[in-house]
């Protein structure tokens, strides 16, 4: 007789880790602390990040961040309840990334992960569910999977027209805004981006280097709340959602 064991999915059990990139400037957003560090009702943007990932089913984090800030990002996740290994942060978002999954190979305890998530720190609410979603599908066969919601403005292509600049409408109903977590083969998205180090490509996300790579994209459902903290107005739409979902902190 066969345990229950025998029947679970190949890769069950197996590490999954999530690497969450932190090391951007946050500019845009203001403040004297770096944005990943910021409290929205209470919790850092970085925490809310790790938490949304372990409970959708991350076993392992990488956090990716700037140089000297390691101490106030061990105080920030404290909390988390998962291993969390650090990396330094690249020039541009893609450079972080790839820092971030070098941890991967120097890590033993990872060896085993074949499920990899790339995950904006400004994405703090996530839904766990849709972090679950990511996994599932990714264990399922998938190479390249991203979250992603429909349009709700309509939109316009601004362009240069002899003598000064015209527009014209774009059909919004094929459109569709990218978020994070984005989830991997490990192999693919290494492959993949030491792919796009060679060829010097420039890119904003991590399925655009597995499609440079000639690997398909599985869009699934993302959600409004995983809006990316990125300008003041995003902090007040981020700690009006966490007030409906805490009333009581
Ligand atoms: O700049 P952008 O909004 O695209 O940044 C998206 C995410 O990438 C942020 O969480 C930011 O901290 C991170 N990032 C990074 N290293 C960089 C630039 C951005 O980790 N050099």
């Amino acid at each position: 007789m066969p345990s229950d064991d025998q029947f679970l999915p190949p890769d069950q059990g197996l590490p999954v880790v999530g690497v969450i990139v932190a090391a951007g400037s946050g500019v845009r957003l203001g403040g004297s602390v770096p944005k990943a560090l910021r409290q929205v009702n209470g919790r850092s943007l970085v925490a809310r990040s790790c938490d949304a990932l372990v409970a959708g089913g991350c076993t392992d984090l990488v956090v990716v961040i700037a140089d000297g800030l390691q101490p106030d990002f061990e105080a920030a996740l404290g909390g988390v309840t998962v291993p969390v290994h650090y990396a330094l942060g690249g020039d541009r978002r893609q450079d972080s990334v790839v820092n971030g999954l070098d941890v991967l190979a120097r890590v033993p305890e990872l060896e085993a992960c074949r499920v990899v998530l790339v995950h904006d720190a400004a994405r703090a609410l996530v839904p766990p569910a849709v972090v679950a979603t990511v996994i599932s599908t990714v264990q399922a066969g998938a190479a390249a999977v991203i979250p992603v919601v429909p349009m709700i403005d309509s939109v316009r292509r601004d362009h240069v027209i002899s003598g000064g600049h015209g527009s014209s409408i774009v059909d919004r109903s094929e459109l569709r805004l990218v978020q994070t977590p984005q989830g991997f083969d490990r192999q693919v998205l290494l492959d993949s981006h030491a792919r796009a180090v060679e060829l010097a490509l420039e890119v904003t996300d991590d399925a655009a280097v597995c499609e440079a790579n000639g690997h398909d994209v599985v869009l699934v459902a993302g959600s409004r709340d995983a809006l990316k903290i990125t300008e003041p107005h995003d902090v007040l739409v981020a700690e009006a959602i966490c007030r409906e979902r805490e009333p009581v902190r």
